[in-house]
């Protein structure tokens, strides 16, 4: 079933990993839709996975020569959409202009493959860590939630659960108590939280203990992100967390984690530590109620402490999001 929402339609969504797309066309299910993305030499590309011939899934087909080639009856269609060869016409006969594919904005950054819905190509956020020699940054995901996705957002904002679900990792029993920050919208639109104090047993998977300072930040509706920076020396962790919406009630969640310092870890150790504190998360997210993220601020009981959630919802209210909202 397509998930109904004309905001997020007009949103880059993270469909997969820029390596996920090598030679082979790709089938991915975003938002309900089911697309194909494929690569070529001026870049990928994202079709509906749909050949308007006989309705094959054009990801059952292959790529040559730079063209998307349908499995059925090998029609191909160049990077525009526009079917260039039908080989069982007739060489004297024209190809049918009705003979196209759907096509969608597709663009790489940030070490993954975005897909806007809506065709159109809008400006994508910034993401300054990843550009800067002096981060190191890894890429983190797929992760399947069964969850819509502001549920999953809200959560990774969520600064008062850290020292509960992540005991003895993001916080420890003793140091429950979140100190008084404000949430500031920025002058392209963003959300940023004052610096928020925390103490930390294992920060990021090196198991040393550190007093941090969390920012967080909405980049847009389903891409937000938090810094830590650590008092006594700057050392800064980002991670962009990117919420894809699958179906009605599936997501997948993708990262970037970015360190300005040496943790010693490999990237798969990074990732590993990354899993298991999103494993302590899930069943929580799973199983809350209602699944659709309250926007009206009376449904549920909120603390002073949570003025980061309340923000975001204010922030999905004021964009109109409907996916997973109520
Ligand atoms: S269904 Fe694609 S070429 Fe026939
Ligand atoms: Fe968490």
């Amino acid at each position: 079933m397509l998930v109904q929402d004309p905001v997020l339609h007009q949103e880059w969504l993270a469909a997969c990993l820029s390596s996920d797309i090598q030679d082979k066309p790709v089938q991915i299910t975003l938002m309900g839709e089911r697309i194909v993305i494929f690569r070529t030499e001026s870049g990928v590309h994202a079709f509906k996975d749909l050949c308007i011939h006989r309705g094959a899934a054009l990801s059952l087909g292959c790529v040559r020569d730079g063209k998307l080639v349908c499995p059925y009856h090998a029609w191909e269609y160049d990077a525009s959409g526009t079917c260039v060869r039908i080989p069982q016409l007739p060489a004297n006969q024209a190809i049918p202009t009705k003979a196209k594919a759907i096509t969608y904005g597709c663009q790489e950054r940030y070490g993954f493959v975005w897909v806007n819905l809506s065709g159109k190509e809008p400006e994508m956020f910034a993401l300054p860590e990843f550009d800067d020699p002096s981060f190191r940054n890894v890429l983190w995901g797929p992760q399947e939630v069964n969850a819509k996705p502001p549920r999953v957002v809200e959560n990774f904002l969520d600064v008062g659960h850290l020292a509960v679900v992540h005991e003895g990792y993001l916080g420890v029993e003793t140091h429950m108590e979140i100190g008084d920050y404000h949430v500031h919208k920025t002058p392209e639109g963003c959300l940023r939280s004052d610096e928020i104090a925390i103490y930390q047993p294992d920060p990021d998977g090196t198991g040393q203990a550190k007093h941090v300072y969390y920012t967080y930040e909405v980049l847009r509706p389903l891409s937000v992100k938090f810094t830590k920076r650590d008092n006594e020396n700057n050392n800064l962790m980002s991670i962009l967390l990117t919420v894809l919406p699958v179906t009605e009630t599936k997501s997948i969640a993708y990262g970037v984690m970015s360190f300005n310092y040496d943790t010693d870890l490999t990237d798969e150790d990074m990732v590993k530590f990354q899993d298991m504190i999103f494993a302590q998360d899930k069943p929580v997210v799973e199983n809350q109620k209602p699944e659709d993220l309250p926007l009206d601020l009376q449904v549920e009981l909120s603390l002073k402490s949570d003025r980061m959630s309340i923000a975001y919802r204010q922030y999905l209210t004021a964009l109109g999001v409907t996916h997973g909202t109520a």
